[in-house]
């Protein structure tokens, strides 16, 4: 990253296969030369000239999750072919402050391109950062992220991947197996961000509680105090944490069902539970079922993370008492309301919205800038689906009716079964063509993304 006068920032990135190594093991992943990328980090207004080269040996190309850029730039359906560069000039915007990520959106490729080590994080730096009880904080990025392998490589796909997304055995933080995080300081403030396909991180830390200060699209207005946090493939939070005692206390992952399949019991019980529509139609899937039925996750097991050994006479900052105004959308103007059905056809893994599985050469929506408008999503299906939206971020209204208990900018909402998850997006900026998608990337891959028109 050079950072030249005038606030021009030139940056560069490249993917490529590299061997390194997690928990001690040699393995080979595809990397932006690092697991996780480089972290880039960027300031409000500056203008920024990322050069991405593709060193694959297959088609990628390079996705700014969360960012607030042209459709143009970050085109989700551009493709980069092996040996070939793509310029990505942007400007932060202001009011940005906050963690982003970047990744590639080849559709029908991310799954395993992600899964690979194709990830990295953005961190927007604003004026909030300059607030002493954020300066005087000590800052880590935390990626987390699972993998399984066989061998040194990354374990293929199975017809069971492609259903529920793929998790892995091996739990890591910025590529490490359970590491250790020898604060200095006694206050932490941690980027927290799940980039794993489809394990969900329901955040603990012993004997303290989390104070969340921003989310996947920035600041909030005030720290919210939460006992654990429940974070989706593709979302950020940071924390801070005050360290009021010496000692080492864990990071935990606490179970968390996310439907993926009912499979207690085995085989026949699954006979009755609904939503495996999918194998009523087409015998032939009944073996993969069945063994579906066998293999696969109830709620995920409680799991130690990290471990954060606090220095010996901690003394943590007092919290910030204000953050930021996180604006108030008038919904008195609203231009549209628009539901969007989450479904499935599980046993053929095909996935859809509104009953339609993805197609670049189709207009889901067709929206105005400068409008904003309020989008239901629905989710008909029994597992959780991280709902995520390029380009514009948004509000959560409600969730089953119920206001949140404070404002937020997002850019990826979970939604449980049978949730109903009301957004308000203001269509700011820019036009152009985008797409909106579930962040479990193999559900991506397999038919639930639509296309976002803005004119
Ligand atoms: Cu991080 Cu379209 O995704
Ligand atoms: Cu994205
Ligand atoms: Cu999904």
């Amino acid at each position: 990253l050079r950072r030249l006068e005038s606030g021009l920032v030139e940056a560069s990135l490249a993917a490529r296969e590299s061997n390194l190594s997690i928990g001690g093991k040699p393995v080979t992943l595809l990397t932006y030369g690092g697991m996780p990328g480089p972290t880039l980090r960027l300031r409000e207004g500056e203008t920024v000239r990322l050069q991405f080269t593709n060193h694959l040996t297959q088609v990628t190309n390079l996705h700014l999750h969360g960012l607030h850029v042209s459709p143009e730039v970050d085109d989700p359906l551009a493709q980069i072919q092996p040996g070939q560069s793509r310029m990505y000039e942007f400007t932060v915007p202001k009011g940005s402050a906050g963690t982003y990520w970047y990744h590639p959106h080849i559709h029908g490729r991310v799954a395993e391109q992600l899964y690979a080590g194709l990830l990295g994080l953005i961190v927007v730096e604003g004026p909030v950062d300059a607030i002493p009880e954020l300066r005087e904080a000590e800052e880590h990025v935390l990626v987390l992220k699972d993998f399984a392998f066989s061998g040194s490589r990354i374990a293929p796909f199975t017809p069971m991947d492609w259903m529920n997304g793929k998790e892995g055995d091996l739990l890591t933080v910025n590529a490490v197996i359970r590491p250790t995080l020898r604060a200095q300081r006694g206050t932490l403030r941690l980027r927290i961000l799940n980039a794993s396909n489809a394990r969900y991180y329901r955040l603990a830390l012993e004997n303290h509680p989390l104070y969340l200060i921003a989310t996947d699209g920035g600041f909030v207005e005030k720290p919210v105090e939460l006992r654990e946090l429940l974070l989706a493939p593709g979302e950020r939070a940071e924390v801070l944490i005050r360290l009021t005692q010496a000692g080492s206390f864990r990071l935990q992952a606490l179970p968390y069902d996310r439907g993926a399949m009912m499979m207690h019991g085995g085989g026949m019980g699954m006979m009755n539970h609904q939503g495996m529509g999918g194998m009523s139609h087409g015998g032939e899937q009944s073996t993969l079922a069945m063994q579906g039925m066998m293999m696969g996750m109830g709620p995920s097991r409680l799991e130690t993370l990290l471990t954060i050994v606090a220095p010996p006479n901690p003394k943590p900052l007092p919290l910030p008492t204000s953050l930021a105004t996180v604006e108030r959308l008038d919904l008195t103007k609203v231009a549209a309301t628009r539901r969007f059905e989450l479904g499935e056809r599980m046993m053929q893994a095909e996935f859809f919205i509104n009953g339609r599985m993805f197609d670049p050469g189709r207009v889901d929506v067709r929206a105005r800038r400068g409008t904003l408008e309020v989008w239901e999503l629905i989710n008909k299906t029994d597992m959780d689906h991280p709902f995520h939206l390029h380009t514009y971020p948004f509000q959560v209204l409600s969730i089953n009716g119920r206001p949140q208990p404070y404002r937020a900018w997002k850019d990826t909402v979970n939604l449980k079964k049978n949730d109903v998850v009301r957004i308000a997006i203001p269509f700011r900026d820019f036009i152009g063509t985008t797409v909106y998608h579930c962040h479990i990337v193999e559900h991506e891959d397999r038919g639930m993304m639509g296309v976002l028109q803005v004119e």
